[in-house]
């Protein structure tokens, strides 16, 4: 039984193997209607439960839809209408639901919600996002960037803006794929430590700028996120927005990157915050094809942890 809890905790090989068999599965499909059976339904007989303590549309639709695809059955819950939003401790609420299904996906705040999730479940479980990572987001990129430009080992991606879970997630991908990031942004809204130093002690440059114009000099790809994420308090929404707004990735931005470089955004958008119209809806923006590769690639993570 293997977990899919972040992308520094998986091995390479499998990480790689994950990607490579997501790419298998979306040409396996092409042309095919949504909901048609893949080939082999190799999810047959499994039963998946998808928790949500926080709103969701891609993760959601993209699990339950490949689920399907691969003739498993799946269940989408929300946190608030379990006993588990209610005082029923996690450990608990694992081994009872290890009792009816054959594998558990969350989403939730606090990454120690995950680990004692996984701790007690007698299931798989995947990690839907939290406050700290969203490593299956990062999955999805992997196969998209490398489908538009091939093998993702030694370029160097750029990350403007805010230092945060996804941002994490990119971090531990540099380290286990091969590849440098640079992260510009405020001081304030840096990058988890651990997240720099695990990319660091696998050999990927991780450099922090404060200037995004010259961060942005010769990137094969500039990446960013909403400025406000869903754990973040609303409180903080102002003072972020200022100290953001100078890393916003626009046309100027990204005439600093090499000219076939890639505009990434894992989505939702606060579109001409973050990042212009004018960058999402360019010629190299691929954010659509992050949005479909959640499917595909979330389809070879289940997979993998069931083994099938
Ligand atoms: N990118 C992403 O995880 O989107 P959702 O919040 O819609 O699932
Ligand atoms: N950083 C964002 C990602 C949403 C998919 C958040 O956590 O809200």
């Amino acid at each position: 039984m293997s977990h899919f809890l972040d992308i520094n905790k998986t091995d390479p090989a499998a990480l790689r193997e994950m990607v490579n068999s997501a790419h298998a599965m979306k040409t396996a499909r092409k042309g095919l209607p949504k909901g048609a059976p893949d080939a082999g339904a190799p999810l047959a007989g499994r039963m998946i439960a998808l928790i949500f303590e926080k709103p969701s549309t891609r993760t959601r639709v993209s699990f339950d839809v490949g689920a399907r695809q691969m003739g498993g059955q799946t269940m989408v819950l929300s946190g608030k209408e379990m006993q588990l939003g209610h005082g029923e401790s996690i450990a608990d609420t694992a081994r009872v639901l290890s009792r009816y299904v054959d594998l558990i996906m969350l989403r939730t705040f606090e990454e120690a919600t995950l680990l004692e999730m996984a701790e007690h479940a007698t299931v798989p479980v995947i990690n839907g996002l939290t406050d700290a990572s969203h490593p299956c987001q990062i999955m999805a990129d992997i196969v998209t960037y490398e489908e538009h430009r091939g093998p993702i080992g030694g370029r160097r991606f750029v990350w403007s803006g805010d230092g945060n879970n996804v941002c994490s997630s990119w971090l531990h991908a540099a380290g286990q794929f091969g590849f440098d990031l640079s992260f510009t942004g405020p001081e304030t809204l840096d990058p988890d430590p651990r997240a720099v130093a695990f990319a660091r002690q696998k050999g990927a440059t991780v450099d922090i700028r404060r200037d995004p114009l010259e961060a942005a000099i010769g990137a094969d790809a500039i990446v960013t996120d909403t400025w406000v994420s869903m754990h973040d308090p609303e409180s903080a929404r102002e003072r972020r927005h200022n100290q953001l707004r100078p890393y916003q990735v626009n046309e100027t931005m990204m005439a600093r990157a090499k000219p076939d470089a890639l505009f990434m955004h894992c989505l939702p958008a606060h579109r001409n915050e973050e990042a212009t119209d004018a960058v999402m809806d360019g010629p190299q923006s691929v954010i659509f094809d992050e949005s479909e590769n959640r499917l595909h690639a979330q389809k070879a993570i289940l997979r993998w942890c069931l083994g099938v």
